[in-house]
């Protein structure tokens, strides 16, 4: 893990540690976006996957997240600017419970959290955010855990959380069993890839909450849709091909496999009873623009999320021309260009 200077920090964050804080740390983490997704859980209560996965952590959107122990009667939860309530609320104090309970200390916490990219709009903010929390949680109550213990716990946060913690390339293990044997077994950890260096670019459709979380989503999909299994299965060879086209950074077959199992996973969401559906015209006008680009001769493949945003991986010496392709028609509110990012990392030390 790498350690960045306290100076890059944003002010209220820092201040909030204060001059003479004692058991308190800020962390940054970057998203990550799933080229083999995960989308169902095969146990609820501990976040264990139905398969494996593999991700890119990007260099774009980081969450700097804040901890502090206090003598407060409960936690304090800021995120954005604003006081977290209700569901937001509950997954930060049960996840600090958690770390609570591997530390042996019961004293809660202040944590204020921001995101600089959009929040819930299916941009990956819940991995990062819990990424960023797992390591400053960990640092401010004294858990002494290593990588892969920071990944198995930030997975029960958000799933997709756990791959966060690794820069570049990673793959989440879907591990064995449910309960205490599937959760040592789940986590990610970085896989070589960084020779690959591809560009993703980010379609921000609509940056707006999503409707529907994912968890809801994938938990609809998993319940009711007769494409959910044969998606899954199909994932668990995407998985394993992917693995190989990275190792030999064959960037054609990674972005072939990646557009093909994100468009399988939207397509039993579809299936659901009742159906879930985030992608929007927009987001389909947007796959057409991908496949014209392909046409003429670019290697360029898309994949979508827990929302309408489109993003497309290709080479770095292609990505201006795609940014082009995708601004045509002017209807992407805003697009983002982002590359292989770094891990989560703590940018203070805690205790101190
Ligand atoms: C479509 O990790 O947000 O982005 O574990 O319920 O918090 P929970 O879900 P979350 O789901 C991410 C789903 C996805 C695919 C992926 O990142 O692999």
């Amino acid at each position: 893990m790498t350690f960045t200077s306290g100076a890059e920090l944003a002010d209220p964050l820092a201040e909030l540690l204060g001059d003479n804080a004692i058991d308190a740390a800020i962390a940054v983490a970057h998203p990550n976006i799933a080229l083999v997704k995960y989308w169902g859980k095969r146990d609820e209560s501990y976040l264990l996957p139905v398969t494996g996965s593999l991700s890119m952590t990007l260099d774009i959107y980081p969450t700097t997240t804040a901890v502090r122990v206090s003598a407060e009667p409960a936690d304090t939860v800021e995120l954005n600017g604003r006081p977290a309530v209700g569901e937001a609320y509950t997954r930060v104090a049960r996840f600090l419970d958690l770390v609570r309970e591997r530390a042996g200390r019961d004293e809660h916490a202040v944590v204020v959290s921001s995101n600089a990219g959009p929040t819930g709009a299916g941009l990956a903010s819940s991995a990062s955010g819990f990424a960023a929390l797992a390591v400053a949680a960990a640092a401010a109550y004294g858990l002494d855990a290593d990588a892969r213990a920071l990944s198995r716990l930030a997975r029960r946060g958000s799933g997709s959380a756990c791959r966060s913690l690794f820069g570049g390339f990673a793959v989440w293990h879907a591990g064995e069993g449910d309960g205490e044997a599937g959760d040592v077994s789940s986590y990610a950890e970085p896989i070589d890839g960084d020779a690959l260096d591809p560009a993703l670019v980010v379609a921000v459709v609509d940056d707006e909450a999503k409707a529907i979380s994912s968890r809801e989503a994938m938990r609809r999909t998993c319940d009711t849709s007769p494409f959910y299994l044969p998606w899954a299965d199909a994932s668990r060879i995407d998985l394993d091909e992917m693995r190989k086209a990275v190792a030999r950074r064959d960037l054609p077959a990674v972005g072939e496999i990646a557009e093909r199992n994100a468009l399988g996973m939207h397509a039993s969401m579809l299936l659901a009873r009742p159906s879930v559906r985030y992608l929007s015209p927009r987001s389909v006008a947007l796959l057409d623009r991908v496949l014209a680009l392909r046409a003429n001769g670019i290697a360029a493949f898309a994949t979508m999320d827990a929302g309408p945003n489109v993003k497309v991986l290709c080479a770095r010496a292609d990505e201006q021309r795609v940014i082009a392709a995708l601004r045509e028609g002017g209807d992407v509110a805003d697009i983002q260009l982002a590359h292989l990012g770094p891990g989560a990392a703590l940018v203070t030390d805690g205790p101190r």
